[in-house]
């Protein structure tokens, strides 16, 4: 076979080679960067499922920036983030010192002396604020002698987390400060609905909560089969090799619209062709091995959070073919209405199932987690 690097990324936070369904989001917030401060998608808050492709449309919203010369830090909610965009601002600070002679920036104000950028890096009262306004007021120093259009900040911050509520509030109420003096910043976060959920639900109206909840909400749902379609169909293309009509039919179908699918059907799939071509027979047997490996990275782990009554609950909802009814349910498990609603509660929160339109039916969230279940209940 003739060697040629498989396209597809089934990797988590990987660009896929086709991303698809996300253009309407991305030029969304490409107009947010060049209409100015105060628009509403230049504080974009990305929620969904697991390997719905919330860090890969982050990397698109960074490309969009880059495009437009602005300057990016990306970073992960883990503790210490705030300290850690802090400390690269005044990294990039330092790697252009000659620039900043006469600028009027703070951290020259703080007594710090000629080799500031080692000082400034633990010196505790130079803060996050303190480090974006420097920033700015060097960007469009920039813009003024190159006479371009301003630019200005992005900062990514992926997987964040109601359980480092302190920081995302501080990182928050910091960019609000920095919105509210019409600096050209914008801010783009992304994490699990359950991670989020409480921290839009805060019951207090402190300004970091109204911050978030009034930024702009991205749920990021399933692409349509057109899409998946398109998404398996033209990288391969791309390289000469042609999908059979049936077998592009099935792959399509066993995505279920999942982007993470998209790419474990297609890597696979692009691994077994034969003479540039991909068969019923090898979509088919990729579909059975994205089906595995779909269940090793995302059904095995999202299982093993949850507690043993909430596996208990999901395994008889596998009983069944389609959605389950709760009436069902709660004589599967023998167990009283009131007990199965806290339980539906609690799986729903844990994005592992999802109300129907019918009252009083659920269904699984996750495509071929029923399979899973049906497969593995006897190790629950
Ligand atoms: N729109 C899309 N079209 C095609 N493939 C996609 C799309 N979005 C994501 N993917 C692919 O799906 C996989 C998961 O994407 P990503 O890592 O962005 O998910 P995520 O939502 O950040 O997941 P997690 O919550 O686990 O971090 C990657 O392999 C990525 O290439
Ligand atoms: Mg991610």
């Amino acid at each position: 076979m003739e060697r040629m690097r498989n396209p597809f990324r089934a990797t988590f936070g990987t660009t896929p080679p086709l991303l698809v369904g996300r253009d309407v989001l991305i030029k969304d917030f490409g107009f947010a960067l060049d209409n100015g401060p105060g628009t509403h998608e230049r504080t974009s808050l990305i929620i969904g499922a697991r390997g719905i492709g919330k860090t890969v449309l982050l990397n698109a919203f960074k490309d969009c920036a880059e495009q437009r010369g602005w300057r990016i830090i990306d970073e992960t909610a883990t503790p210490g983030f705030v300290d850690r965009i802090r400390d690269r601002i005044i990294k990039i600070l330092a790697s252009d010192k000659k620039t900043l002679t006469g600028l009027n920036l703070t951290i020259f104000n703080l007594g710090l002396g000629l080799n500031w950028e080692t000082r400034a890096l633990h010196e505790t009262t130079y803060t996050l604020r303190d480090a974006i306004e420097d920033l700015l007021v060097y960007q469009h120093s920039i813009d003024k002698k190159m006479k371009q259009e301003p630019t200005g900040l992005l900062i990514t911050l992926d997987e964040i987390h109601h359980l480092r509520r302190d920081e995302v509030f501080d990182f928050s109420t910091t960019i609000q400060h920095i919105m509210r003096r019409e600096g050209e910043i914008a801010v783009a976060m992304a994490g699990i609905p359950s991670a989020i959920r409480p921290l839009l639900a805060s019951d207090n109206d402190a300004n970091p909560v109204t911050f978030l909840r009034r930024a702009n909400r991205i749920v990021l749902e399933k692409v349509s089969d057109a899409e998946v379609r398109v998404a398996l169909n033209d990288p391969v293309k791309e390289l000469g090799v042609e999908w059979d009509q049936t077998a592009l039919k099935y792959a399509v179908k066993a995505c279920a619209g999942y982007p993470f699918m998209i790419q474990l059907v297609g890597q696979a799939a692009f691994h077994m062709r034969e003479n540039q071509s991909i068969s019923v027979e090898a979509a088919e047997q990729s579909i059975q091995r994205a089906r595995r490996k779909l269940g090793q990275l995302v059904h095995e782990p999202a299982l093993s959070d949850l507690s043993y009554t909430d596996r208990a609950f999901l395994a008889c909802m596998a009983q069944d073919d389609g959605p389950s009814q709760l009436t069902d349910i709660a004589q599967r498990l023998g167990k009283t209405a009131q007990y199965i609603s806290n339980y539906r509660r609690r799986l729903i929160n844990a994005e592992m199932i999802t109300p129907t339109a019918n009252k009083g039916e659920i269904d699984f969230s996750l495509p071929y987690l029923r399979d899973y279940l049906r497969e593995y209940a006897v190790d629950l």
